[in-house]
């Protein structure tokens, strides 16, 4: 399987790390060798059809920051939409940065790999939220897959869970906490009194919280992965302006003082139900199983005849998010001798 990386920071890095770990069991287990062919960065990139040597792809980019420096075959173009044309790799796994505004360069990269008969695995939101639907449907008529395991849940599988295991069941409704920044937010403001700037700071520090956080903490970030739910488990042709978005910048400590005296706590709660889809803080109860403290994730899916199922776990992180994409490699792999 040979396969063009797009992207290669904290997600793409995780990835060349994993396949350097991983590969012999993934041959011996699933009987096929995921093989990078290029990597593009921001300032360039690299090719080798026989396989780029991923230690020194990684080397080479701790160095010199850059994988254009990679010896022999590095350059400086960047142009990965004209790489994924031109290349007859199988498979493009996208992780460049999500853009909520145009998609780019995520959207250009999703539809020329389509289009060029290309299977997809992203990480990347932006295309997704802005237009999936068309995606979905480019993906059917020319019969490849777009898989997108690792944009929501990170390493925790709650698309697969939806997807995969309750066949013959009708999920109704979906709710919780998607978005592990603010969730560490609104803890560390409830349990410290701290404002939310201050928390906001803490979390940069931590490295949960981007340099930029208004995708997070303004509950885009939690509203695409929303889209992304809709779409794919309930068959709803939503995009991000059809969700009621509110974020978390506007609550105070005070806020969260007073909801925890009537057993409650205020959480970024994204839900959709048979016709519409939000995202905003809600009062949870302390015991409600979505209820989940610091950087945690947890979804609960509204069955019609099991119940309510809740599925908990970390939502984010590098390895984790990489571990998602060998996946949906390996599903790409079962479904289609590539
Ligand atoms: N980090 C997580 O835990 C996580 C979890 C789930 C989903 N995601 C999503 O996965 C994607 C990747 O996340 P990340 O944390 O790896 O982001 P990141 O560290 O910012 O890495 C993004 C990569 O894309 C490259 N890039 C930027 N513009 C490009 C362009 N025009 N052409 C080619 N490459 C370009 C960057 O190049 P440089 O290296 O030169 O800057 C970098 O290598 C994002 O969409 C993110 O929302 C991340």
């Amino acid at each position: 399987m040979r396969i063009i990386l797009a992207g290669f920071g904290t997600v793409g890095q995780a990835l060349a790390k994993v396949l350097t770990q991983d590969t012999k069991r993934i041959v011996q287990s699933y009987g096929f060798q995921p093989q990078v062919t290029t990597i593009v960065d921001s300032q360039g990139s690299c090719r080798d059809e026989k396989g780029v040597d991923l230690s020194l792809a990684l080397k080479t980019k701790e160095k010199h920051g850059t994988i254009a420096k990679y010896p022999g075959s590095g350059r400086r173009s960047n142009d990965s939409a004209r790489m994924i044309s031109e290349s007859d790799a199988e498979v493009v796994v996208e992780t460049t940065p999500t853009n909520f505004k145009n998609g780019e360069p995520g959207l250009s990269n999703i539809k020329t790999a389509l289009s060029t008969r290309k299977h997809v695995v992203t990480t990347n939101k932006g295309p997704l939220a802005l237009a999936m639907p068309a995606l979905i449907e480019l993906a059917r008529h020319r019969n490849r897959q777009l898989r997108f395991s690792g944009t929501v849940g990170g390493g925790t599988p709650f698309l697969d869970f939806a997807a995969e295991c309750m066949p013959g069941e009708r999920i109704a409704r979906i709710k919780g906490i998607l978005n592990g920044t603010t969730n560490y937010i609104l803890t560390r403001m409830e349990s410290s009194s701290l404002t939310f700037q201050k928390a906001l700071v803490e979390a940069q520090k931590k490295g949960y919280a981007e340099k930029d956080p208004t995708n997070d903490v303004e509950g885009f970030d939690t509203a695409a992965k929303i889209v992304i739910m809709a779409n794919w488990i309930l068959a709803k042709s939503f995009s991000l302006r059809d969700i009621d978005i509110t974020g978390i910048s506007k609550i105070t400590p005070q806020k969260l003082r007073e909801v925890q005296a009537s057993g409650a706590k205020v959480k970024l709660i994204g839900r959709i139900d048979e016709s519409s889809a939000s995202v905003g803080p809600e009062e949870i109860r302390a015991d409600d199983p979505t209820c989940v403290p610091g950087t945690l994730n947890a979804l609960t899916f509204s069955t019609e005849h099991a119940g309510d199922i809740t599925l908990i776990g970390p939502g984010a992180g590098g390895e984790r998010t990489a571990s998602a994409i060998v996946r949906d490699l390996v599903s790409i792999r079962k479904e289609y001798a590539v």
